[in-house]
Formats: structure tokens, sequence, C-alpha cells
């Protein structure tokens, strides 16, 4: 038996840091929409409780260092799972780019081993347990466009955004979220308005929603990697309706309402990046 399950890429639409909690983490409020930039996982039960990872990429730790290593463990003890398993990993998302491809990866491996072990799992129960694992993986469990609050383990559902291109483009640097956050002065920064990209999100309005894109974390990234400002420059240049950083970076979205306009900024944009795709919201 095998099993295959689909762990797309996030982005934020907004990004907003208002505190420093006591514990250390920041206080957030985002919203987060899944678009068509995936890994594939595939599942293969194994008899004895070994966890064995396997991936297309050379560079990715395998072992406890891993977040789809570390919710195998997780699920493994906390419901008394005597087996174990063999993950493949077709990793398509870029890594430490702000696009949630590690917690995307650890949602998708707590969906696919509810259903490799039968434990009929709810999604909210899957949601508290990647919480355990990483900021984004309550979100990512469910991936569908909402307003994500407190640490990052409060979703709430919204309808999907209004049609639209995604460009997505990864400069050549990779970004530490926990490095980012270290250098975060929540005094200084500037804060989008997230309720009125809801709102937008409610009315369908696409272009209000283009209006209020915005994340807190932005200049604190491009501070020490100006290419995340060049590179937002070039989306305007190309003609993007609006673009912007996703998470804590250095890839850069933009969204456009017309395809034509969209290949026009991905064509432009080749050539400077690592990484650059055309793709739709899911
Ligand atoms: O949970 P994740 O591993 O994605 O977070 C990486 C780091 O980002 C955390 O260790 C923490 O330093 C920082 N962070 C934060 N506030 C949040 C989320 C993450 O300070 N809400």
């Amino acid at each position: 038996m095998e099993l295959i399950e689909k762990a797309p890429a996030k982005i934020n639409l907004g990004l907003d840091v208002l505190s420093k909690r006591p514990d250390g983490y920041h206080e957030l409020e985002m919203i987060m929409t899944s678009i068509d930039l995936a890994d594939r996982l595939t599942f293969q039960p194994l008899p004895t409780k070994e966890i064995e990872i396997v991936t297309n990429c050379s560079f990715l730790p395998l072992d406890k260092k891993n977040n789809i290593y570390q919710t195998v463990q997780l699920l493994q003890q906390n419901y008394g799972v005597n087996e174990g398993v063999r993950i493949h990993l077709q990793k398509e998302i870029p890594v430490a780019a702000g696009l949630g491809g590690g917690s995307s990866d650890a949602a998708a491996t707590l969906r696919g081993l509810n259903r490799l072990w039968q434990l009929n799992l709810p999604m909210t129960e899957l949601e508290q347990l990647g919480d355990a694992i990483g900021t984004d993986v309550p979100y990512c469990v469910q991936g569908k466009t909402s307003r994500v609050t407190g640490r990052g383990e409060i979703v709430t559902t919204l309808p999907p955004i209004p049609p639209c291109w995604v460009v997505v483009a990864k400069p050549k640097v990779s970004v530490s979220t926990g490095k980012i956050f270290k250098l975060v002065a929540v005094e200084e920064l500037y804060h989008p308005n997230i309720s009125a990209i809801e709102a937008a999100i409610l009315e369908q309005n696409y272009f209000e929603m283009v209006n209020h894109l915005g994340n807190s974390l932005e200049p604190v990234t491009a501070k020490r990697y100006p290419q995340v400002h060049l590179l937002k420059e070039k989306f305007m240049q190309f003609g993007a309706d609006g673009a912007v950083m996703s998470g804590s970076g250095p890839t850069v979205f933009g969204l456009c309402h017309k395809y034509s306009r969209a290949k026009r900024v991905y064509n432009g944009l080749k050539g400077f990046c690592d990484h650059v795709s055309i793709v739709r919201t899911l």
C-alpha cells in the first residue's frame, strides 16, 4: 500500500507583528492562502517503528532536525503506534524561502499518516498537533485562505481570494525565520491593515485586496538582504498589480489579474532569481 499527499506552498497576503510575548515568540496577525506550487510526499508502511525519509533535495537533514521526522515521532508517541513509515519527499518548494515548505511537509505528514495508520483524527486535532512542530503547520493542515493569529495556531477560515495569477520569485539567498525575528524591534515596525485585506476578500474586491498587501517583516529582511526591495521594484516595473515579501522572506510574490501580465512579469524576472514560477491560488 502506498499513499500520496501534496504539500502546497503558502503565501502571506498580510503579515503583521503585533508584539513580543513573554515566551519569546511574537504575536502575529496574518492572511494566508495556498498556491499551486507543491511538494509531493509518498508514504509506505514499515513493519517496525523505523522512520526512513528519502528526497530529491540534497541539502535537507533527514534525521530529528527534519519537520517530517519530528511529525512521525510525535504521532507514534501520542497514539502508541508501533509501525514505521518510509516517506519519499519530492521537493518543489524552495527551501528557507518564506513559502512554508517545511511546515506544509509536516502538515502533509499529519494528513498522510492519519490515513495510513487509520488514526481517524479530526482536522482540529491535527492542527493542535501541528502547533508543536512549527508556526505555519496548523494553517497548512487545511491550507484554506485564512486569518491566522496568536503565535500562528489560531486559524479562522475565510472564503477563497478573488481569482488571480501569482508570480513567485526567490532571490539567491536563504533566510532563517528565527534570525529575522531576532532582528525585530516591535516599536519600529510598520503595520499593514490586515482587517482591510480580510474585508476585501469577503467583498471579493481584487484591487482593494492588492492595495493592502503588506508585511511587517519586509523592511527587516530587506535591510539585511537589499535584493528583496530590488526584486519588489522589478515586479512593479514589469507590471504586477501589487507585490510583497512572503513570511520572513526572501521570496517576493506579485499578483496579476491577467495571465498576459503575469507572463510578462515572469519573463522579466527569469534570470535574476533562484526560482521563478507562475501559479494559481488553490
Ligand atoms: O515555528 P518556527 O520554527 O517556524 O519559528 C521559527 C522561529 O521564529 C521561532 O523559533 C521564533 O524564534 C520565531 N517566531 C516568533 N514568533 C512567531 C513565530 C516564530 O518569534 N509567532
